[in-house]
């Protein structure tokens, strides 16, 4: 089978950055000549200018035993020192780090002076607790200031922390906890979300409870946060409040310098199928490339930007882009607590306005949601201060990305699509604001030091206008280091498939277009094949989304006597539609419009117009589950879903 991916859509539209713009912008296009003419150069370039070094690197990268690399591997340095101390030493103690905006209204904000205190204080906590050089932190906290500032004690110890998002369940708690073998668990006794507090520490006592033969308890102590006032079990002796042992410790405490290499921390993704992997990030190369990927994708002017990221610390998007690349760079940023609609639709906008926040990223599930409800809802708000927006975790579609500029940008932002994973660490491929015009629905090209492929199964470029996998040709600063525990799952996962070239496989499916500039067209096991065609599902759903009646739409290959393959579009409808069309009549409707828009060969079989999408926690469709309904299948595993009532709502609309 032939790994080329047909092409059906085209986006023509351009954005060149304003002159304006432009001239404040602190990337020039000098930065891509500097990085192709010696990338190891550029690289250390970046290091040494970027990030405070104890012991200055020699080396810059060593890829003596692919596929695990080591980079500034004979330098030392301390993460949190450069993400904390340094900014205070260099007289920018008194700059807000941090404006936290708490669901029910109640807010901080706290100065890099303040942070760098409470940290120190943190630190001297764990290592009361027996943390220290290469134990292992669960953390397991809602969004509030307290989460950023554990991330950070526990690399100031150099201890490896593994941040599990707040809406886990306690298995899939215990699951990660066993796996690193944690010795302390963070948490609190909850958090605000849709206007009450939902509890964590039940899920904590959960997780360390009923122990079997041979199940080892590797948890000695439990440290808890109060942001609530839920009631909590107490285990005397294992648990201890925040409150009582952080405000107790002394706020002295020197950061010890640690290896480039020691690891920083182990994030578990699940992706949509099979068990969690444990994607190890270490310290040095990490920084250096969140740090720098989050200065020139962002723009970045410490002194004056108001920088907003909405990802919470659960996912690699909150590591790279709440925690290390912000505070590395010194940046003020909006954490907020809460859901983005309560306790109005409008909360998101609202933030915007109070901090004045001018740069501003989020993801596209959020972006469409806001479309279904529609534009008078931002346009209540004073969103003139922001200047920059970003988009990741999924393709974005040019419908979308228009709305974001348009309503949220005013029409004149720069967007910037940013393509990356939990494995890559930071941004790979994006737009620089400033120097690339912009392309809606492109993530366009690699950041200056990275190299990007796309081959077809044998390895071999496919060229402009073409389409086929993604590949990473060239090792990077903040590639992932493997799996925890499981080297031969990381060869496996990543390596096998090209390895005679030595490339890193992506799992995505990617086109480039005339231009050279980069479309992602989704994970390339969910590729359709219809009468021999390859057909991806970004384009198609991107084409039911452009209709006005869509609010969101996946589309799934499904088995079919002759075609191979056909095409099943699951749809939701505005409301506002919904009420005054018939829902047949708007299927049919859509099966035309697809065949219009791209061609007869992408025409949905079926269209099925449904309530919800099955997503993942960290908003990605499903669509194995989906695959499964079209299919006329019992629908498989469906623990990982947000909400797994779903799927049986799904199956019954579809009946
Ligand atoms: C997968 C990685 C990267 C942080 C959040 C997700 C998809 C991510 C884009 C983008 C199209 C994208 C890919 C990738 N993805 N960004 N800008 N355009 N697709 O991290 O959970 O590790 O997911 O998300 O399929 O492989 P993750």
């Amino acid at each position: 089978m032939s790994s080329q991916i047909d092409h059906l859509l085209d986006e023509t539209r351009k954005f060149p950055p304003s002159e304006e713009f432009a001239a404040q912008s602190v990337s020039s296009p000098e930065l891509y000549e500097r990085a192709a003419a010696d990338r190891e150069a550029f690289w250390a370039e970046q290091s040494r200018e970027l990030l405070s070094w104890n012991t200055p690197f020699t080396r810059v990268l060593d890829w003596s035993t692919p596929p695990f690399a080591k980079w500034f591997d004979d330098g030392e340095l301390n993460v949190a020192y450069n993400c904390l101390d340094r900014h205070v030493e260099a007289g920018n103690g008194d700059r807000v780090a941090l404006h936290w905006e708490g669901e029910p209204g109640d807010s901080r904000s706290i100065t890099y002076a303040e942070l760098t205190e409470e940290v120190k204080r943190v630190a001297n906590v764990l290592e009361d607790l027996g943390i220290g050089h290469g134990d292992r932190v669960a953390i397991y906290l809602p969004m509030i200031p307290e989460a950023v500032a554990s991330m950070l004690a526990v690399a100031r110890v150099g201890a490896i922390h593994s941040v599990v998002f707040g809406g886990f369940s306690a298995d899939s708690l215990r699951a990660r906890i066993d796996d690193a073998g944690a010795k302390l668990v963070i948490t609190a006794d909850g958090g605000y979300r849709k206007g009450r507090v939902s509890a964590l520490k039940p899920a904590v006592d959960q997780a360390l409870s009923d122990r079997g033969d041979g199940e080892q308890q590797t948890v000695e102590h439990v440290l808890v946060v109060k942001r609530g006032e839920n009631e909590v079990d107490w285990q005397e002796g294992r648990d201890v409040w925040w409150h009582d042992a952080v405000p107790a410790a002394s706020a002295d405490h020197e950061a010890q310098a640690f290896p480039s290499e020691n690891p920083l921390f182990i994030l578990y993704t699940s992706g949509t199928t099979g068990k969690p992997k444990g994607i190890l990030h270490t310290s040095g190369g990490y920084l250096t490339q969140a740090a720098y990927s989050h200065k020139y994708v962002f723009d970045l002017h410490p002194e004056t930007d108001v920088y907003w990221c909405t990802a919470d610390i659960g996912w690699i998007t909150g590591h790279s882009y709440v925690t290390y690349g912000p505070l590395a760079n010194g940046a003020t940023q909006v954490i907020y607590e809460g859901t983005p609609d309560s306790p109005h639709p409008g909360r998101w906008w609202e933030i915007i306005e109070k901090y004045r926040v001018s740069i501003f990223y989020t993801a596209p599930t959020a972006i469409r949601s806001f479309m279904k409800i529609g534009r008078s809802v931002p346009q209540k708000f004073d969103l003139s201060s922001l200047r920059l927006l970003g988009s990741v975790g999924e393709p974005i579609n040019p419908e979308a990305w228009i709305w974001y500029r348009d309503v949220i940008g005013a029409g004149k932002t720069p967007i910037v699509d940013t393509w990356w994973q939990t494995e890559t660490g930071a941004i790979m491929v994006s737009a620089l604001p400033g120097v690339t015009a912009t392309k809606p629905g492109s993530a366009q090209v690699p950041l200056p030091g990275i190299s990007i492929d796309v081959v077809d199964e044998s390895g071999t470029e496919v060229g402009n206008g073409n389409g086929g996998l993604l590949v990473i040709t060239e090792p990077w600063p903040s590639m992932l280091r493997g799996i925890w525990g499981d080297p031969e799952r990381y060869k496996e996962t990543y390596w096998e498939k090209f390895e005679n070239q030595g490339y890193y496989f992506a799992g995505d499916g990617a086109r480039l277009d005339d231009d050279g500039d980069l479309w992602l067209l989704g994970r390339v096991d969910d590729v359709m094949n219809v009468s021999g065609h390859r057909l991806s599902t970004a384009e198609i759903e991107s084409s039911l989304v452009a209709h006005e009646a869509t609010a969101e739409a996946a589309v799934v290959g499904a088995s079919d006597e002759t075609t191979g393959q056909a095409v099943v579009a699951f749809v939701i409808i505005k409301e506002s539609y919904l009420s005054a069309h018939d829902p047949a009549g708007l299927a049919q409707q859509l099966r035309l419009w697809v065949g219009e828009q791209i061609g007869a060969i992408a025409r949905p079989r079926d269209v099925y117009i449904v309530g919800e999408l099955p997503k993942t926690r960290s908003g990605k469709i499903m669509r194995r589950l989906l695959r499964d309904v079209a299919e006329g299948r019992e629908v498989g595993d469906t623990t990982t879903l947000a909400d797994t009532a779903v799927m049986s709502i799904i199956s019954a609309q579809v009946k």
